[in-house]
């Protein structure tokens, strides 16, 4: 008689910014993926420098690497031992700290004795929505972060064409900076959505960005600049976070409704850390495409997500990366 074959564990790491983030995912035998574990220790050390300092970073990665990813084995239960694949991130990112995650990753897994996956930090992202629902392709992929916004179409599985991206700041970076001169604190995300509750949304005016265009670009200059004027003329930071956050949702939603639209695509998998903003999500959830955002603690950088990401390159038969695979600080995904 055979015996059932085991489902492989899958130990993700990234460390591609400021957060050092470990994660142990279940690949089933059937296709099916599990999140077992996903510990992040998110640095304090920047704040008093108004953004993220990368030699800093690097040391504080490699000062908590080890017990994040102690952490994480035993939320799942595992030893070390248990571990048959790991994955880390190989960019982009900062590359001090993006190496850290990768040398520590890479080391473990020749330890062990086990293939290793370098996987790409947006991929990540769009895999994080994999906890959640089975992501089959073909869809829509809008990855909405601090330092990225893109929307990707998945024909299929690890194929990436771009389709729009910001012209400007990021997502996240808007509501960041926002809140920022709003004078309701850091990180901006939550902060905005949580005065945007108390806010009078038609309060203060915001204009469509980019209106009339053809194709599926983004902007937030426009929403910052009309921001800061308000601001300036004393508007009530609730009425500006409210009037803010419904602009920025109407934007990303509209844009990317019509390239669903445009590519035939009924699926959009939503993710990045502006993925965790509650307007955004009931926008999506009433529009008329099937949303799929991460689940709880994965929409921000991770090392679930990249568990989920080496997952899937196992599961479509992607040989194992070599060892000689470095950071790179700049990658871009789409590769048509
Ligand atoms: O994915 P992430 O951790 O970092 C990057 O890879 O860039 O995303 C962090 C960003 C920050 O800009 C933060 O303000 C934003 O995600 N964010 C939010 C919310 N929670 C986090 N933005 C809007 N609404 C939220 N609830
Ligand atoms: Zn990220």
């Amino acid at each position: 008689m055979n015996a059932r074959p085991a489902p492989a564990r899958i130990l993700g790491i990234d460390t591609s910014c400021d957060d050092t983030g470990v994660g142990v995912v279940e690949l089933a035998p059937d296709g099916g993926v599990r999140v077992l574990a996903n510990r992040v220790w998110s640095q304090t050390v920047h704040a008093n420098y108004g953004g993220v300092m990368p030699e800093l970073a690097s040391r504080e990665h490699v000062e908590r690497i080890d017990a994040v990813t102690g952490d994480a084995l035993a939320e799942a239960g595992l030893t070390v031992q248990d571990v048959d694949v790991v994955a880390a991130t190989s960019g982009p990112g900062l590359v001090g700290a993006l190496l850290v995650g990768l040398m520590y990753g890479k080391g473990l897994a020749q330890a062990l004795g086990v293939p290793f996956h370098a996987a790409h930090h947006l991929e990540g992202h769009i895999y994080a929505a994999a906890s959640e629902a089975e992501l089959r392709p073909p869809y829509l992929a809008l990855v909405v972060s601090g330092g990225h916004t893109h929307l990707f179409d998945v024909p299929r599985e690890g194929e990436y064409v771009l389709v729009g991206a910001t012209r400007d700041d990021a997502a996240g970076e808007a509501f960041d900076k926002v809140a920022r001169l709003a004078g309701l604190g850091y990180p901006g995300g939550p902060a905005i959505s949580e005065a945007a509750r108390r806010g009078d949304p038609d309060a203060v005016p915001f204009k469509e960005p980019l209106k009339g265009q053809k194709g599926f670009d983004f902007s937030f200059s426009g929403l910052k600049t009309a921001a800061l004027l308000a601001h300036r003329a004393g508007a009530n930071p609730e009425d500006l976070a409210a009037g803010f956050e419904r602009a920025a949702v109407n934007f990303l939603l509209g844009t990317t409704l019509r390239a669903a639209q445009a590519y035939g695509r009924n699926t959009v998998v939503v993710s990045g850390g502006v993925a965790a903003n509650r307007a955004l999500r009931e926008a999506f959830a009433a529009s008329p495409v099937r949303a799929v955002f991460p689940g709880q603690g994965l929409n921000t950088d991770n090392g679930a997500m990249i568990a989920l990401a080496g997952a899937a390159a196992l599961r479509a038969g992607r040989p194992p990366s070599p060892l000689s695979e470095g950071a790179v600080a700049y990658a871009p995904l789409a590769n048509a």
